[in-house]
């Protein structure tokens, strides 16, 4: 991994400070965490109203927020946590992937504190973090299936054992998170849509029943292009028509889909994989019909299911702690050449 050294050792085995930084989006987030799981604050701005505006994140606007931001956050996580900056024992950031204008606000940040703490510095991966917010709630059982559900990733990964990923499917076009920003626009909902569609959805009483996604018989990957396109031209068929679209019915359609497709391929990959937990996670796993038909699907199959809180489901710091928990248990610490990279392998990351 770029900017890595394995040859230095934790500085401690008793209690230890990890002061993590997240800027890979659109928030800016500073957490310290105590040995990996227990969190002492989590600081989250989120830039949402600035983007709103505009539809969607604009990237040269959320650099200059981090910047706006970063030292306030961190100022505020510190006094939150009870603690100061002589006490933090190791610096986690979000290396990648992310927007790159973004990460580097982070980044710089974390290589400035490790140096004049003269810490160890963690570069971690953003989908790490996601998954391992799971830790941060209970114990991980290995061989375990994670379903990653965010606005810029939708992934089935395989943990075989702690730290090892193997990610055996992924989206082919849009990210989930990203269907509902677009279907959400589609339905005059502002961004980010997700949570709207997901409301309007639990409260219909009827559904347009839209396409399945399956690809492939045997295949673990996503596609939710198709089923936003049905979406629009359910609209289009409804207005050419001189018809009111029933947007409340187009939302539960929209989302039975998703969720009988992300759910149907999980269970799946849990059985052909032998896992012996599922873990959700990512910002769409803040959705509430997925998370009770998920919940009900692993109960029937006699398989434990950890979720986090809605707030450690979208994008925050802590997360990154708990990722980088494990390399910070082994040692594996990066040095001050690291990069912010917008493409990083989750993979070629574990430890
Ligand atoms: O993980 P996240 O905070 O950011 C990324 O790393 O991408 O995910 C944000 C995404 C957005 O697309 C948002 O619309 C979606 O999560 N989201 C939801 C819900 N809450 C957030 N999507 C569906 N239902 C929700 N309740
Ligand atoms: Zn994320």
């Amino acid at each position: 991994m770029n900017g890595s050294n394995d040859a230095v050792s934790p500085s401690s085995t008793s209690d230890y400070l990890l002061l993590a930084i997240e800027t890979s989006c659109d928030e800016t987030s500073v957490a310290v965490v105590r040995n990996g799981r227990e969190i002492l604050s989590n600081v989250i701005s989120s830039q949402i109203e600035t983007h709103k505006q505009f539809g969607g994140v604009v990237p040269e606007i959320a650099s200059r927020k981090h910047v706006e931001s970063i030292t306030i956050i961190l100022e505020e996580a510190l006094r939150e946590a009870g603690v100061g900056l002589p006490d933090i024992d190791g610096v986690a950031v979000t290396q990648g992937p992310g927007l790159i204008g973004a990460l580097l606000v982070g980044v710089v940040a974390a290589k400035s504190l490790a140096l004049a703490l003269d810490v160890p510095l963690i570069g971690t991966h953003h989908i790490a973090g996601h998954i391992y917010a799971n830790h941060l709630v209970g114990d991980i059982v290995y061989p375990a299936i994670a379903l990653v559900v965010s606005g810029g990733h939708t992934e089935i990964v395989l943990l075989e054992e702690e730290g090892k990923f193997r990610i055996i499917g992924r989206t082919r076009d849009d990210a989930v998170g990203e269907a509902y920003d677009k279907v959400a626009r589609a339905l005059q909902f502002p961004y980010p849509g997700g949570p709207y569609v997901d409301k309007l959805a639990q409260e219909a009483t009827e559904e347009i029943v839209l396409p399945r996604s399956w690809l492939e018989p045997d295949s673990y990957d996503f596609s939710f292009s198709g089923l936003k396109s049905a979406v629009l031209s359910e609209i289009n068929r409804s207005r050419m028509k001189g018809e009111t679209p029933d947007f409340s019915a187009l939302a539960r359609g929209f989302q039975q889909s998703v969720i009988d497709v992300v759910t149907g391929k999980a269970i799946r990959a849990a059985k052909e994989f032998g896992a012996h937990q599922m873990l959700l996670c990512g910002g769409v796993a803040a959705n509430r019909g997925l998370r009770e038909r998920l919940s009900s699907l692993c109960e029937e199959a006699g398989l434990p299911l950890l979720i986090p809180p809605n707030k450690l489901c979208t994008d925050n710091a802590a997360m990154i702690a708990a990722a980088a928990d494990l390399k910070w248990r082994r040692g594996q610490f990066s040095t001050l050449d690291l990069k912010a990279e917008p493409i990083l392998s989750l993979e070629d990351w574990s430890v």
